[in-house]
């Protein structure tokens, strides 16, 4: 490869990097995740599950904070997805993240979980009620459920891709679900957390 050619790769690499790392600090400000965690109470060792993980932006906080005793389990129906979240734990020697390709309706999680995230997802989920009912079976008893997701009511221009608080709140109460506690101090998210239903 010619000096050129690499000088051009090198300057690409370095404003792709600067690109994610200043998404990263948009998305920081906005999800404040340290205070999420915090606040559900997200401590070392514990084994948690993330539903529509993506390209992981929660993901690596949360495997951050469970640190090395911990594991991540980070589902999605995105094979790309899960590909490159592969891919990024073994270029950052990342060993307590593992991928699961979940259905529609189920995420296929493992067990004994002692916490699950949703994070910018649950909107876009199309069969969330039963989704709810079959990641219920994947919790430890009484643990929770962490749903963080964009509030339209609170943004400049709002748009129908995200449910309303109500139309979110709805579709937890047709699932084996039961909201908890609601907190609405992030700029454009609200943060759900639920529990199942006592019955
Ligand atoms: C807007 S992205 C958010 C990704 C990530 N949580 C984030 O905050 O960057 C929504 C993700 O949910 C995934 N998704 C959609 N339906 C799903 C389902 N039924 N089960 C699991 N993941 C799903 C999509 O593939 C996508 O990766």
């Amino acid at each position: 490869m010619s000096r050129l050619k690499k000088y051009f790769l090198f300057l690409l690499c370095t404003c792709l990097c600067f690109v994610q790392l200043t998404a990263d600090d948009v998305r920081d400000t906005l999800h404040q995740p340290e205070k999420v965690m915090d606040l559900v109470g997200l401590k070392p060792g514990m084994t948690v599950g993330e539903v529509g993980a993506g390209h992981g932006y929660f993901t690596f906080k949360l495997s951050q904070r469970v640190g090395e005793r911990g594991k991540v389990y980070a589902n999605d129906i995105s094979r790309s997805a899960l590909k490159y979240l592969r891919g990024r734990c073994e270029r950052e020697g990342i060993t307590n993240i593992e991928t699961v390709l979940g259905e529609v309706e189920d995420p296929l999680l493992p067990e004994d979980l002692d916490m699950v995230f949703i994070v910018n997802a649950f909107h876009d989920f199309s069969k969330p009620v039963e989704l709810l009912n079959n990641l219920s079976i994947s919790l430890k008893p009484g643990a929770p459920v962490v749903i963080l997701d964009r509030d339209p009511e609170k943004l400049e221009h709002p748009t129908s891709h995200f449910l309303s608080k109500e139309e979110l709140l709805k579709k937890i109460e047709e699932s084996v679900f039961e909201l908890e506690r609601m907190e609405s101090f992030l700029p454009q998210h609200n943060i759900y957390i639920i529990r199942v239903k006592k019955s």
